[in-house]
């Protein structure tokens, strides 16, 4: 998924009433519904809103491919896996799944939790924080790192790196058609490149017990990965596995600072924590929608699909379609069937699910038993990015609540 193609969306769909898309997702994508399943946009490509739609889209990778074109992201090749299609694609999963198991992330609890008291200590005291600048943005960088075997003082660094990649119109403080943009992408992309083989380097002479290692050593059917292929998979990882996890972060907190009673559920029953993250995965979807491009002159639910076209499954919509959640608009901790498609679904479903949810879940609950009272500061309005819904700042005021 683009920004461009997002702002774009969020200029054509909602004319004029983009904040709607950010602020109230759920009441655009109830329209978006209303409107069709599959909507043509002009200048824009195709719009996937419900549920059953874009499952199809999903389960037809050779229609709808993921090989977008290369280098929005300054990158010079394919990211590895999302850019790639099946049969390619099956063949890296192969090698990546295992490293992202439940079982395979067990070790990493500990240092997670870790984490996350040392993060709480540096600003338990103070009455105001900015809890994206302070704990979401950090929290999952500083995971990062530590499954990378790398040393904390890189973080800076790995924060420029992903800005650079993610909102460098946010780093220059700039508008997204401004060419320095993909100038300041094009040279993060080779400091990201240069980056890794720098570590990679350092793996080949002496392995660790991290990932990269893992990844020199991993192989399928008799074969290693290459230098270039690692690389890909790496510069993915820094922009798939930080952002998402921080805007995840972000969305609950604002939920949950909104919701004093929800809220003190959670802190009555810290066991809660895994069902707070899924239903609130369903209902904020921090990833609003994955794009695809026709391969071929095909039709869905009705509308007439072009090679060539873009197709935009809105899986945020596809999260509060009535036909799978018929009380879609009601929050309900421990939903009987909770299919959402917060991670997307088919082929492409996201690697690092457990990863995610791991941290999430250990973030919500050592949260809570250290801060039960929190509100967002008086009179703020949290601006959320299009696309991955993040905030750049969310003042937070500690010890109080709504
Ligand atoms: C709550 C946090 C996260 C959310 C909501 C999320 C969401 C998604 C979604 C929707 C996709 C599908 C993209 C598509 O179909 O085009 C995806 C793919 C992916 N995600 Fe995540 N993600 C999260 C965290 C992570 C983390 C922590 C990692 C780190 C390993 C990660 C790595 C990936 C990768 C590598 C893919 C591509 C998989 C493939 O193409 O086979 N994600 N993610």
């Amino acid at each position: 998924m683009s920004d461009q193609q997002t702002d774009a969306y969020s200029g054509t769909i909602f004319s004029g009433s983009a904040d709607v898309l950010t602020r109230r997702p759920q009441e655009a994508y109830a329209k978006m519904r209303a409107a069709g399943p599959a909507i043509r946009m002009e200048g824009s490509g195709v719009v996937v809103t419900t549920r059953e739609a874009m499952t199809e889209v999903f389960r037809n990778p050779d229609i709808y491919s993921s090989q977008l074109p290369t280098g929005h992201f300054g990158n010079t090749r394919p990211l590895i896996p999302i850019e790639i299609d099946p049969p390619d694609q099956k063949k890296f999963r192969m090698i990546l799944d295992p490293l992202f198991s439940p079982k395979n992330l067990e070790h990493l609890a500990e240092p997670i939790e870790r984490l996350v008291n040392e993060l709480i200590d540096g600003f338990i005291d103070e009455p105001e924080i900015d809890f994206a600048q302070q704990f979401s943005v950090p929290f999952p960088s500083r995971v990062f790192l530590t499954m990378f075997g790398l040393p904390v003082e890189d973080l800076p660094q790995f924060l420029r790196m992903k800005d650079g990649i993610i909102r460098p119109f946010h780093v220059l403080g700039t508008s997204l058609n401004d060419p320095r943009v993909q100038e300041l992408r094009e040279t993060t992309a080779a400091s990201i490149y240069d980056y890794f083989n720098g570590v990679l380097d350092q793996r080949e002479a002496e392995r660790k017990d991290d990932l990269l290692s893992k990844f020199l050593d991993a192989e399928v059917n008799g074969e290693r990965l290459t230098r270039n292929e690692i690389l890909d998979i790496c510069f993915l990882m820094l922009i798939a596995g930080l952002d998402t996890v921080s805007a995840s972060l972000d969305c609950f907190f604002r939920y949950l600072a909104e919701h004093p009673d929800a809220r003190a559920a959670l802190v009555a029953d810290p066991a809660l924590s895994p069902q707070v993250v899924e239903e609130l995965l369903r209902w904020e979807s921090p990833v609003m929608l994955v794009s695809r491009i026709a391969t071929e002159e095909t039709e869905l639910a009705g509308c007439p699909i072009h090679v060539g076209d873009a197709v935009h499954p809105f899986i945020g919509s596809a999260n509060t379609d009535e036909s799978e959640f018929p009380d879609g608009d009601a929050i309900v901790w421990g939903r009987k069937a909770n299919r959402h498609l917060a991670f997307g679904a088919g082929v492409h479903r996201c690697l690092g699910s457990n990863l995610a949810r791991l941290e999430l879940r250990i973030a919500l609950r050592v949260w809570h038993a250290r801060i039960p009272n929190y509100r967002i500061k008086p009179a703020t309005e949290l601006e959320y990015t299009v696309g991955v819904r993040s905030v750049d700042s969310f003042p937070m005021v500690l010890g109080e609540s709504l």
